[in-house]
């Protein structure tokens, strides 16, 4: 069973969204564990439940908050984000479609998160975490100082 484990190259560089990132990657590792576990079924969709509404918090935020900064990647963030739901929904309902069980089910979806996560954050996710950087240095160089 694949785990993801934390460590610095992931790291965006803004404080929040690592930090989200953590606790998304903790529920994707306690769903590995429920299935490796061979946990029943009723646990294991609990489990998947649990980390997707983390998931759905996290996208959320983070829209909102390229929102407010008038983000000008925007619109291929978010298009990330649906693809990421659509693909998650599509593996759900081929697997669901050969009768798998749950654990099955929750394997794939496992598997396909651990690797849409990690090039997402590496990518799409640090570019804005890049922008928020550059701008916030921008607005910090235009404040008056005071002495
Ligand atoms: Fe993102
Ligand atoms: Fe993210």
């Amino acid at each position: 069973m694949q785990r993801f484990d934390w460590n610095d190259k992931y790291s965006v560089g803004v404080k929040s969204i690592d930090e989200q990132h953590k606790v998304w990657i903790e529920r994707l590792n306690s769903l590995s564990s429920a299935i490796e576990s061979n946990q029943e079924a009723r646990l294991i969709s609990r489990t998947l439940d649990f980390m997707m509404d983390y998931v759905e918090f996290h996208f959320a935020a983070e829209e909102s908050l390229m929102a407010a900064k008038n983000y000008p990647d925007l619109a291929r963030h978010k298009g990330e984000h649906q693809q990421f739901r659509n693909t998650l929904m599509d593996l759900f309902m081929l697997e669901a479609e050969k009768e798998d069980s749950i654990g099955k089910i929750a394997d794939s979806i496992n598997n396909f998160q651990i690797s849409w996560l990690k090039n997402h954050i590496q990518q799409t996710d640090r570019q804005f975490a890049e922008f928020l950087n550059e701008t916030s240095a921008a607005l910090a160089g235009t404040m008056p100082c005071r002495s």
